[in-house]
């Protein structure tokens, strides 16, 4: 008899679902497609589960979590895990795991496609060409904004806000930082400094924080107002951290010179949306972690976190560790 009943509510590279499968205590149900389930099969999934590895598509609130009390852990698909609330989950005795880690030098190499792209008009250029108006060599067309040699100010400075200030010292740049935890610390020559410093003095601003209730809207009217008019703002952490409405006005009257987005808010935007349509607005599909390489580390990560919990076992990332002690399987 199984011992353990868990969930995969979407298509995942097999890899960790394999894993899963390959548990003899372990009974998995798949929800096997690309898009994410409605609310009745997200719920039909959830029912009679002890495990769920989940999307951050899914929002698990306390009232959630109420209706499904066999859930014991929470296998979150992703480093951020703001589709959580962590804080009803640990009062309900449900782990929270995340895969940390394996996705930060792909989530940095996005960062910096989306920078270049924005910088030197990358995707504007292509949909230039792809409508005909090549028509010569232009001198005055399509100028961008230099990259080598200027400053970037890393917002967040985790795993993901170091690696892609490591990148940045390639392109011989001065490289700022802010971090809301005083734990964190500057390494080779990275200068942290406070957050209108670093807004006032970037040429690029970077957002590598997590999405929480003190990270909303961190970059609003005022944060943009102070950043240079030639500024170009990336964004690979959550949509939630900018107010669009004041991208979208700062975009347009030249506030700041361009964006480049991997998250938006709400996922997906529509076409005719003004952050999609905008000249100076590149917008990605929140592709961050989207190597083959990986989304397979992903998969793994999430599969392993999944089986440790429900084992009795330390998972390799857990949120609350607090909940270990108090879960009784
Ligand atoms: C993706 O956005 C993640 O949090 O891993």
């Amino acid at each position: 008899m199984c011992a353990h009943r868990v969930s995969v509510t979407r298509r995942i590279p097999r890899a960790g679902v394999d894993l899963l499968h390959a548990q003899p205590d372990i009974e998995v149900r798949e929800y096997d497609h690309d898009l994410p389930p409605s609310r009745e099969e997200w719920f039909d999934l959830l029912n009679g589960a002890d495990g769920v590895l989940s999307l951050l598509s899914e929002h698990y609130t306390g009232n959630v979590l109420d209706q499904f009390p066999n859930i014991k852990v929470l296998a979150n698909f992703g480093v951020g895990y703001d589709n959580i609330d962590v804080a009803a989950a640990t009062a309900r005795g449900v782990a929270v795991c995340n895969t940390p880690g394996v996705l930060t030098a792909a989530t940095a190499e996005i960062a910096w496609a989306l920078l270049m792209a924005a910088a030197r008009r990358v995707a504007e250029a292509v949909d230039f060409v792809k409508a005909g108006h090549w028509e010569t060599w232009g001198p005055t067309s399509m100028l961008g904004q230099p990259v080598v040699g200027q400053t970037i100010g890393i917002v967040g400075y985790g795993r993901i806000g170091q690696c892609v200030a490591a990148m940045a010292r390639g392109f011989d740049m001065k490289v700022l930082a802010w971090d809301r935890s005083p734990e964190t610390k500057p390494q080779d020559g990275v200068e942290f400094v406070d957050f209108d410093t670093l807004l006032a003095e970037s040429d690029f601003v970077s957002i590598h924080c997590p999405y929480t209730a003190d990270t909303h809207h961190l970059i609003n009217d005022a944060a943009l107002a102070k950043m240079k008019s030639t500024a170009i703002l990336v964004n690979t952490a959550r949509g939630g951290v900018i107010d669009q409405d004041a991208l979208i006005s700062a975009l347009g009257n030249g506030t700041i010179w361009a964006a480049g987005l991997d998250v938006t808010t709400p996922e997906p935007l529509a076409p005719d949306h003004p952050l999609v349509t905008m000249r100076n607005c590149v917008v990605l599909p929140h592709i961050g972690s989207a190597t083959i390489t990986a989304r397979d580390a992903m998969s793994m990560l999430a599969a392993r976190n999944l089986i440790a919990v429900l084992r009795g076992e330390t998972p390799p990332h857990i949120v609350n560790p607090s909940v270990l002690d108090r879960t009784s399987l």
